[in-house]
């Protein structure tokens, strides 16, 4: 059984550089949070690893139905306690409650906050307007919504690095690429958020996180 477990479960070097990093900053951001929603967990590695390290919180997490055996494995070879089987969940779907099982306003403890590493350059432009759509019909006032990954900023050039990033990016899947923080952020506040803070993370990534207002 454990020999199956092994086989399903996928491996992202990525996932080990940038874990320690990127939970340093979840354990300030999410202190006061209970139920979290992982938008695409990829292998599940991140799922496990910040799980068991943030137990306070409930982790929920997602990926698109074609990508969920590799973090089932993870999760169950793990077997936390605060960390659910995944769901099937894709940002173009129009709408996620019944999936996970939420009746609006009676479920307890709501989701209350989103997180999404490495996602809105893979998926189309469109999709970071269905996050945002997604966040606001889930979260509450003061939910908060966690982007990880690589930014254009308007006022500075593109890193080297993330320069030819963008390019393989575009090369491979012409809708992919590396998204602009100020029409990020413009989605962000036209569905009710605010941006909290704009972290500089190792090998040019950011960690960007916005609050949902009242
Ligand atoms: C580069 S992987 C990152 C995976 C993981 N978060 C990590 O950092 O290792 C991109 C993830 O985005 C997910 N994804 C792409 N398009 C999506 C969509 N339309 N809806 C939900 N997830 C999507 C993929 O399934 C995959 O899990």
């Amino acid at each position: 059984m454990k020999d199956n477990l092994a086989q399903r479960k996928a491996y992202s070097p990525s996932c080990e550089r940038n874990r320690d990093p990127i939970l340093a900053l979840l354990k300030e951001v999410f202190a006061d949070k209970k139920y979290v929603l992982e938008i695409g967990s990829g292998t599940g590695q991140h799922a496990v690893y910040f799980g068991e390290r943030l137990a306070h919180l409930r982790w929920q997490p997602s990926n698109q139905a074609g990508g969920l055996d590799s973090v089932s494995a993870w999760v169950e070879d793990a077997g936390l306690p605060n960390v659910n089987p995944p769901v099937a969940l894709d940002l173009f779907e129009d709408d996620w409650s019944e999936t996970l099982g939420l009746d609006a306003a009676l479920s307890s403890p709501r989701v209350d906050a989103l997180v999404a590493i490495n996602v809105i350059h893979i998926a189309p432009w469109e999709a970071t307007e269905h996050l945002f759509r997604h966040a606001e019909a889930l979260l509450d006032a003061g939910g908060v919504v966690f982007l990880y990954g690589p930014y254009r900023y308007a006022d500075r050039a593109l890193e080297p690095s993330n320069e030819n990033f963008d390019a393989w990016l575009r090369r491979r899947d012409p809708a992919s690429g590396i998204r602009d923080f100020e029409a990020v952020n413009a989605i962000a506040e036209s569905h009710g958020f605010e941006r909290v803070e704009d972290r500089a993370m190792p090998a040019n990534n950011r960690s960007i996180w916005w609050r949902k207002l009242a």
